[in-house]
């Protein structure tokens, strides 16, 4: 996270439809280069996040967790590289393991546990930190690191997610 750059905002989703939409609409932002890091407990809901992104680029694939290799590559409007680190011992293991490659350049990288790459993850970057579990609503924050990623952030509709009485639709924070 670069000082006076950092810009977050949260959306609250229903259930995994929800957040596969979210995260479809989110797409539309994605370049070349751009990486996303995905946050969240076992279940909280990256893999679906990671799915909507997909069908938002236009993969037709069924993306699924990659838990038993360390990378899928995906094809559409761009390529999609999903990384889950889940069963990862360390960031020098992924790193050896060559996570990063030089086609990501070409493509967006959507990493599950990224927080185990500790300081090998790039400042420049979206984070997807997603709170919550079983079927309760979840609360999604879009942290941009770098003013690169904020046009993530500016996608989302002025008034998101499923409205009720004690979470709001969206609650939307700027820090400077
Ligand atoms: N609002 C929600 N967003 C995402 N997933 C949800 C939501 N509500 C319930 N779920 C369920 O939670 C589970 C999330 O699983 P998954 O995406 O594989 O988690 P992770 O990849 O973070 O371990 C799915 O079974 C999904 O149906
Ligand atoms: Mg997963």
């Amino acid at each position: 996270m670069i000082a006076g750059q950092s810009l977050e905002r949260t959306v609250i989703t229903a259930d995994a439809a929800g957040t596969r939409a979210l995260a479809a609409a989110l797409a539309a932002a994605a370049r070349p280069g751009d990486m996303i890091s995905l946050v969240g407990d076992l279940g909280a809901g990256k893999t679906q996040f990671a799915k909507g992104f997909g069908a938002g680029l236009g993969i037709g694939d069924t993306i699924v967790s990659p838990s038993f290799v360390l990378m899928a590559e995906y094809h559409g409007r761009l390529p999609l590289f999903h990384v889950d680190l889940y069963r990862l011992a360390d960031a020098a293991e992924a790193l050896a393991g060559g996570l990063i490659d030089d086609r990501q350049a070409e493509g967006v990288t959507l990493v599950e546990w990224a927080e185990r790459l500790a300081d090998a993850l790039a400042d420049e970057r979206l984070d997807i930190l997603i709170d919550g579990g079983g079927d309760e609503p979840r609360r999604i924050t879009l942290r941009a690191g770098g003013a690169g990623y904020a046009r993530y952030l500016d996608l989302l509709p002025a008034t998101a997610g499923t409205a009720s009485a004690d979470t709001p639709a969206l609650t939307a924070g700027e820090e400077r």
